[in-house]
């Protein structure tokens, strides 16, 4: 929570239910801070930058996986939930990096990666080794071929990632990876495999970390009791806590062994799941028993639309009071499209129950970023409008690095470049998720563009500069300064859950007021609307008096 009285830093980390309200910054490592100058983002490159993020007014970093890796799939592919990737640096390095933002009143949650370890992990190179029937196979899913000589995968299932989720291994048998190859799923049947994991989350806890968020938290538990069925059997199942793969009820089992390990510290620990579920399923993950909170997606999938963005309001409030948990509101993460960049396109084509046809924006990026065309401004003008409405809801924010620049997504990487799974699998028909997970620009010239003393992972475009950090740090109409007036702004205004919805007659223009009288105004459409008597504090951009302009949002409290 925001809390409005702060007496000091310290004190403030130990407030329980800190997380209700929270605004909650995702850093992807490896592309945030490089202080090594090795091209690949570090620990101590974050710690080094920790002034940046208490200056934004965040109250938690979300750490994407910073764990050893082989960089399968952008870090999702642990090696070991116990120690860091040299390349990032070492425990005592962490140990540095959670004292500074603690120290500076920022909370830490970390990644949490279980339903799959990397091929690289002890475990599985333990498991090749042993060879069928072994102890060490058991903790992953292991299955003979069918076809003459077993030559044929177990079944017709496809990875998320695309092509078949099995592969074989040398002695003919066949492991189950609903990601990459690289990805082998865990038996979560096999107590060891539990065990561990609850000694992953001791061991982060006791450093100190504040929370987690859980990975795929809705495929943990499978039930592959033979024959198993095909990809079509599969696809006709209801997902109502009974499917073989998907969003069983049993994985709430884990949850609430999790849930105790959590409580026994002072304050609990925390827990967010991404679960790709149902929406009238979320409230199990959310509910104080398991995870505590659960991520609604809905936002990375809606345009710039009025009524979209209030039904999706409205039900994930309702889904939230359900579970008596807080929401989260997230435009964009490390796994999607930039929301500056889908705002600037038109709008996704969508199925008759409002889904988009297509992941949002990513048929932008197959064209090199020419079909169909980018309006950058229009999507940037929205991007700002649409992060005031957001932070004007109850529940928490989590923002994704690079956003509070208005840095666009980055459609010109070369193939040859390219590091994410999806486009190698697809293969170039989805390409990927490396666009929205470039190096930040920290400064206009130099190396890198701040980001660090090496050659980036990912390249940087050269429009990157104009967006740099120590441009926009001055800058009064800034997209920074923006988010860090709308950030402390919160602070002040910070207030029970809740808001009521006034009547705007505009169904392009919505209007909440929060239980302290705070209002939120924001106009998604292109027409000028009068503003009630109010006085105005913050506005997502230039607003004559007395008017919001179309692509606006303005904040103001009552007159
Ligand atoms: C969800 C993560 O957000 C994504 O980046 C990753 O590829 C998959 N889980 C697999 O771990």
């Amino acid at each position: 929570m925001n809390s409005a009285v702060s007496p000091s830093a310290e004190h403030d980390i130990l407030v329980p239910e800190w997380w209700r309200q929270a605004v909650v910054y995702q850093v992807y490592p490896r592309s945030f801070a490089d202080l090594d100058g090795d091209g690949i983002g570090d620990i101590p490159g974050i710690t080094s930058r920790v002034p940046y993020l208490a200056d934004l007014g965040i109250d938690a970093v979300w750490l994407s996986p910073f764990y050893p890796s082989a960089l399968a799939d952008g870090g999702y592919d642990v090696a070991d939930y116990r120690d860091v990737d040299p390349r990032l640096g070492t425990l005592d390095d962490f140990d540095e990096m959670l004292a500074a933002l603690h120290a500076a009143g920022i909370r830490i949650v970390v990644d949490i990666v279980p339903n799959h370890t990397s091929d690289q992990h002890a475990w599985f190179q333990e498991a090749l080794a042993a060879g069928r029937g072994s102890a060490a196979r058991d903790r992953y899913i292991f299955r003979e071929g069918t076809g003459p000589d077993g030559t044929e995968p177990p079944t017709d299932w496809d990875s998320v990632f695309g092509g078949s989720a099995w592969e074989r291994v040398a002695d003919g048998q066949w492991y189950l990876h609903n990601f990459a190859v690289e990805q082998p799923d865990l038996n979560w049947s096999n107590d060891e495999v539990r065990a561990d994991f609850v000694k992953t989350l001791r061991f982060w806890s006791d450093r100190g970390v504040d929370g987690f968020r859980i990975d795929v938290a809705h495929m943990l538990t499978k039930d592959l009791t033979e024959p198993l069925p095909s990809r079509a059997e599969l696809d006709a199942l209801p997902r109502d806590g009974k499917h073989p793969l998907i969003d069983r009820d049993d994985v709430h089992e884990v949850y609430a062994e999790w849930r105790a390990v959590f409580d026994s510290y002072d304050p609990p620990r925390t827990a967010v799941a991404e679960a790709w579920v149902d929406p009238a399923r979320i409230p199990l993950y959310a509910s104080a028993e398991s995870l505590g909170q659960a991520f609604n997606f809905d936002l990375l999938e809606a345009d710039f639309d009025a009524a979209q963005f209030r039904r999706i309001v409205t039900s994930n409030l309702a889904l939230a009071a359900e579970s008596g948990s807080s929401t989260t509101w997230v435009l964009s993460n490390h796994d999607v499209v930039r929301h500056a960049t889908r705002y600037g396109l038109p709008p996704a084509e969508r199925t008759p129950d409002g889904r988009p046809v297509r992941k949002h924006g990513n048929e932008w990026l197959l064209s090199g970023g020419t079909q169909p065309a980018l309006d950058r401004a229009a999507g940037l003008r929205r991007a700002r409008a649409a992060i005031l409405f957001v932070l004007g809801l109850p529940g928490s924010a989590y923002l994704y690095q690079g956003e509070e620049l208005g840095l666009h997504e980055v459609a010109e990487i070369p193939d040859s470049e390219r590091q994410d799974p999806t486009f190698f699998r697809s293969p170039g028909a989805d390409l990927g998720r490396d666009g929205c997970r470039v190096p930040l620009p920290w400064t206009a010239g130099g190396t890198a563009l701040g980001f660090g003393g090496g050659t980036p992972h990912l390249p940087q475009p050269a429009w990157f500069a104009a967006f740099a950090v120590e441009l926009q740090v001055g800058d009064e109409s800034s997209t920074l300064s923006l988010y860090r007036e709308a950030l402390a702004l919160r602070q002040r205004l910070q207030t029970d859950e809740g808001l009521e919805w006034i009547n705007t007659g505009r169904e392009d223009v919505l209007h909440i007021v929060r239980p302290n009288g705070w209002g939120i105004i924001a106009n998604f459409g292109a027409e000028s609307y009068e503003l009630p008597a109010a006085s105005v504090v913050l506005t997502s951009g230039p607003a004559p008096a007395g008017s919001v302009p179309g692509a606006t949002t303005v904040w103001v409290e009552p007159a």
